[in-house]
């Protein structure tokens, strides 16, 4: 049943001429029928290398977005049009104005996670694996780093040459571990090391053995010499280094780092987004000119940094 779906889903994009980018958050059936997975800093770059003219990304619209402004002359879909991210969605672009309006001598940086609108407002965008890089190689002194909390909070905790202001915001999913969380797991799995998302709380974070991305967090694990490894980041991570490493062990920090907008993404929902592809702009990515070109300029400063 689940290779007779894969299959018409690998016809379908051979027929519609259909790049599939996975996040790595998603599920194991839907990463094997993509053309690419990773996280959202690789699969940004792999959007505007792509060939084809349609470009379907399985994950949450601001990822969708993205791709839109590195390829806006392709067709780029989402594979569920409710899966939006909590914490790009949290600040209007009003807000921002406003902010801006107030500290008008900051640079502002954005994380990928915020909306195409918001990024219109911004100086320069950043991935959670390249975050604190372009920030440390940063001339400016002044930065506004919008919008998470944790991982603005991490970065200025180690650019301590630079005055940092954070606006009060973060991902749902990763502020739900604590401290406490990391006491438990520890006590269970005494020689396991702990990888966490730069995400999570500071408390988290001031634990953890390694701090990364998505893909670093992957990396890490598969090229360590240890054998043991708590998990900080949303659940299907566990689920793809047990299948890619069955000789080593891996344990969410929390049964809580489940991302539910990301679970919307079905293997069924891709392949009826598929059948739909030139019959409705349902799912498409829609954007005027206008619109692209003052988002992409952030977009734009990242890939040349980053
Ligand atoms: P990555 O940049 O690690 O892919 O993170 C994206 C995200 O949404 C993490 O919650
Ligand atoms: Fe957004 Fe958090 Fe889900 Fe990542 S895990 S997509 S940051 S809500």
């Amino acid at each position: 049943m689940l290779r007779d779906i894969q299959d018409e889903i690998l016809k379908l994009k051979k027929e519609k001429d259909v790049c599939v980018l996975a996040h790595s958050y998603l599920s194991h059936d839907i990463c094997e029928i993509a053309d690419f997975v990773g996280d959202s800093f690789a699969l940004s770059k792999k959007a505007a290398q792509a060939p084809n003219k349609n470009v379907l990304m399985c994950g949450v619209k601001f990822m969708a977005e993205t791709v839109k402004l590195l390829s806006p002359e392709k067709r780029v879909y989402i594979s569920d049009s409710c899966a939006g991210c909590p914490m790009a969605e949290q600040m209007t672009p009003q807000e921002l104005a406003d902010i801006k309006k107030a500290e008008p001598d900051r640079k502002v940086v954005a994380y990928i996670n915020t909306t195409a609108a918001l990024k219109e407002l911004c100086d320069v965008c950043v991935t959670s694996s390249s975050a604190l890089k372009i920030v440390s190689e940063m001339d400016d002194k002044k930065i506004l780093f919008i919008p998470d909390c944790n991982l603005g909070g991490y970065i200025k905790d180690n650019v301590k040459d630079k005055d940092i202001m954070l606006i009060n915001g973060g991902c749902p999913i990763h502020n739900r571990v604590t401290a406490k969380d990391v006491e438990e797991a520890r006590k269970l799995h005494p020689n396991a090391l702990l990888l966490v998302h730069p995400e999570c709380k500071p408390e988290v974070v001031k634990l953890a053995d390694y701090v990364g991305s998505t893909a670093g967090i992957m990396d890490f694990a598969k090229e360590s010499d240890e054998k043991e490894f708590i998990i900080g980041t949303e659940n299907s991570i566990v689920e793809h280094l047990r299948f890619d490493c069955p000789d080593k062990k891996f344990y969410p920090l929390s049964k809580e780092l489940i991302c539910s907008d990301m679970k919307l993404t079905t293997i069924t929902g891709v392949l009826s987004v598929l059948k739909s592809i030139g019959e409705t702009d349902e799912n498409e990515i829609l954007m005027t000119d206008e619109q692209i070109k003052k988002a992409r300029v952030c977009i734009d400063e990242m890939l040349k940094r980053g």
